[in-house]
């Protein structure tokens, strides 16, 4: 049975049991305790909790899931056994007050001997120690014996929400292949594979540990799809089923290497980031410093790392993404309508790392004949993170076939003093930048239409504390342009990411842009020879640039909201739009209650959802107060403004980037409400593809 065959007959069987299909949520959970979806129940668990009410009483999907960061995480086993991803379906059956722990045992079995036709010889099952009922049903309904084990058999998604005693079934590959069942000590030789897991979620837990019994008893069930196509064709390692094998067939294609039982672990990793980093990107993360952004980077980054092991220098992921379309286009149709967004994102990525890692690496390749002890001093392993972008787990990596160790405490010592440098250094470029006494101003206006026509002038490169005439691929730089599409941070919102181009070639990567006075500097990576007087086409990352839009128009609603809903004294203290998050800060003296933070997003949902036209003027400064335009505390502005008016709710001075309909930001979904200090309190609120 195929990957396909799979996801349908699982579907079929809960069909025909009355639960009701639905398709995969988002992998960017609605949960601020979650990096990402980690299994089938995340998108569940107010309603397991009973916070939500449940729109059937029986439900089944295939979910997409990654664990790759905090509590579940698999990255660092991928590619050594046959079992492990960081991404992978989990297909699951829920009943939410409905049925419990018989009707649940007794469809696992049927589905697992009577519809796949599973040898029922092979299959061993475990309870939890306290759960008799269960034992007694798996005795009754199966002949069973279950195996009762302690807290393996105890299932949370976080250390706090919705959790209970589980029943898993394992399937038995046979004699021939080493390990021990389940809760004897060699259990994770192979032998016998967790093909199901039965939840039965019964208590919430709090953030001391304290277990309180939930209004209804649930099941919540997860069945991982990569294991049931090992079993079910026969394939003691989850890499060699049919949608791995194609996979890794484009990855042979690409790189003209064939696979080998040294080079497999790379193969792995690859074909399994490559799975993590284009559904990711698809579902709205972007690669980025932080959270699950920067999850996202290291795991590009080390299946870079793999493919310079099969000796391939070229774009990877980039270029292997339509094989996953291919390959899963059609279970998951977001794979193919954000195919360009995606392979955009990920060819920015790749380029600017390409160089970066092979000079990277010709370091540590210096560095190893001199260390002692088999450990990497931490100031190496900095140095290969801070100049080379070289995640720490990314270096790890690297050295774990050699048996070399990081020093991890020295490598996060040097962490820390950078963290006091780079306070000093973003004042020492802008103090360089704005030592250019005769450096015309930026010419920006093209920011507010996002591109430009005509090519620019290089005017200035800055290379480390140096105004150089030229610099070379692989430089990191700053670089200021006659005129430019580019958004300089400033206002609050994030500056805007991009490319230069010569012809139809990329010569830089532009990960930062920032204004120091009238001139704008765009931050980022060489991948070909610039020099002064070059002339260059910028090209701003145009999806990027609509996340923040829509970042910033929502801003706008937010703060309208706040008014709306508190009182009109709340007023903006700060903010900050990035393209992933909106953080907002303003004065108001105490905590929102639930009910007004649900009212305020209902309501920022609300204009959304009424898809008011959002203009885009400029005035001078008494026309705009006229208007009534809400100004900013503190803030001084010019005699000409900008003013940006959503609707009739929200008008605004703002010389920001926004949305020209409230409808184009598609949904708004506050993640958190803290105080920040007294009388101010900030909100985090995800918009657009991550809020849904
Ligand atoms: N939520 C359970 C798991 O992930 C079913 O194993």
């Amino acid at each position: 049975m195929t990957y396909n065959e799979i996801r349908k007959v699982f579907l079929n069987y809960f069909e025909q049991h009355g639960h009701k299909i639905v398709p995969s949520a988002s992998l960017i959970p609605n949960d601020a305790t979650l990096l990402f979806t980690v299994a089938g129940m995340v998108p569940w668990k107010g309603i397991l909790q009973g916070t939500e009410p449940a729109f059937a009483p029986r439900v089944a999907d295939v979910q997409k899931c990654i664990r790759a960061g905090g509590k579940h995480n698999d990255l660092e086993d991928v590619g050594f056994d046959g079992r492990h991803h960081t991404f992978f379906e989990m297909m699951g059956n829920w009943s939410f007050g409905d049925y419990f722990k018989e009707q649940a045992i007794v469809m696992s079995w049927d589905l697992l001997t009577n519809v796949i036709g599973l040898d029922p010889n092979r299959i061993v099952v475990t309870t939890h120690e306290s759960d008799d009922e269960a034992t007694e049903i798996w005795k009754r309904v199966a002949g069973k014996d279950a195996i009762r084990l302690g807290k393996d058999n105890w299932w949370s998604a976080g250390d706090t929400g919705p959790c209970g005693p589980c029943t898993e079934m394992h399937y038995d590959f046979g004699p021939d292949v080493p390990g021990g069942l389940p809760g004897s000590p060699d259990e994770d030789g192979g032998r016998f594979v967790e093909i199901w897991n039965n939840v039965f979620m019964q208590y919430d837990r709090d953030a001391n540990g304290n277990l309180t019994p939930l209004p209804k008893q649930n099941v919540d069930t997860g069945a991982g799809l990569e294991r049931w196509a090992a079993v079910l064709q026969n394939k003691f390692d989850n890499y060699d089923t049919d949608l791995f094998v194609n996979l890794k067939r484009a990855v042979s294609d690409l790189t003209g290497v064939v696979e080998t039982m040294e080079n497999k672990p790379s193969f792995k990793i690859i074909t399994d980031h490559l799975r993590a980093v284009g559904f990711a990107i698809a579902d709205g993360v972007i690669p980025s410093n932080a959270d699950r952004g920067y999850v996202i980077r290291r795991i590009l980054r080390r299946a870079m790392r793999h493919g310079q092991i099969l000796g391939y220098r070229g774009e990877l992921l980039s270029k292997l993404y339509p094989a996953l379309v291919a390959e899963m286009g059609d279970a998951y149709p977001e794979l193919k309508t954000q195919e360009k967004h995606v392979v955009e994102i990920i060819r920015n990525e790749e380029n600017s790392f390409a160089d970066m890692l092979q000079n990277g690496m010709k370091l540590l390749e210096n560095e190893l004949p001199k260390i002692n002890n088999k450990i990497l001093p931490g100031d190496i392993a900095f140095k290969l993170f801070d100049t080379y972008g070289f995640p720490l787990d990314l270096t790890q990596m690297i050295l774990r076939d050699r048996n070399i160790d990081v020093d991890v405490n020295g490598f996060e010592q040097c962490m820390a003093q950078q963290k006091e440098r780079s306070r000093a250094d973003t004042r020492g470029t802008k103090l360089l930048w704005e030592s250019q006494t005769d450096l015309s101003s930026t010419d920006d206006v093209e920011k507010y239409e996002t591109k430009t026509e005509h090519p620019a002038t290089v005017l200035s490169i800055l290379r480390g504390e140096e105004f150089v005439k030229s610099a070379d691929a692989g430089d990191n730089v700053e670089i200021a342009l006659d005129h430019t599409p580019f958004y300089g941070t400033q206002g609050g919102q994030v500056g805007d990411m991009g490319v230069f181009k010569i012809g139809d070639d990329i010569v830089a990567n532009i990960s930062e842009t920032n204004r120091v006075g009238n001139i704008v500097i765009h931050k980022g990576v060489l991948t070909a020879p610039i020099s002064v007087g070059d002339k260059v086409m910028p090209e701003i990352n145009q999806n990027i640039r609509q996340q923040t839009a829509r970042a910033h128009t929502a801003t706008h609603l937010l703060q309208a909201a706040l008014r709306h809903v508190l009182n009109d004294d709340v007023e903006q203290r700060g903010s900050k739009v990035a393209p992933d998050s909106v953080r907002f800060d303003f004065s108001f003296g105490r905590a929102l209650t639930p009910e007004e933070k649900q009212a305020v997003e209902d309501l920022v949902n609300k204009w959304i959802d009424s898809d008011l036209p959002v203009l885009h003027e400029e005035m001078d400064i008494e026309s705009a107060k006229k208007r009534g335009a809400m100004a900013l505390f503190g803030e001084k502005y010019g005699d000409v403004v900008r003013v940006i008016t959503a609707g009739d709710v929200s008008c605004e001075l703002c010389g920001g980037t926004h949305v020209y309909h409230t409808g184009e930001i598609l949904h708004a979904r506050i993640n958190k409400e803290k105080s920040i200090s007294s009388g101010i309190r900030r909100i985090t609120m995800s918009v657009g593809d991550l809020a849904q």
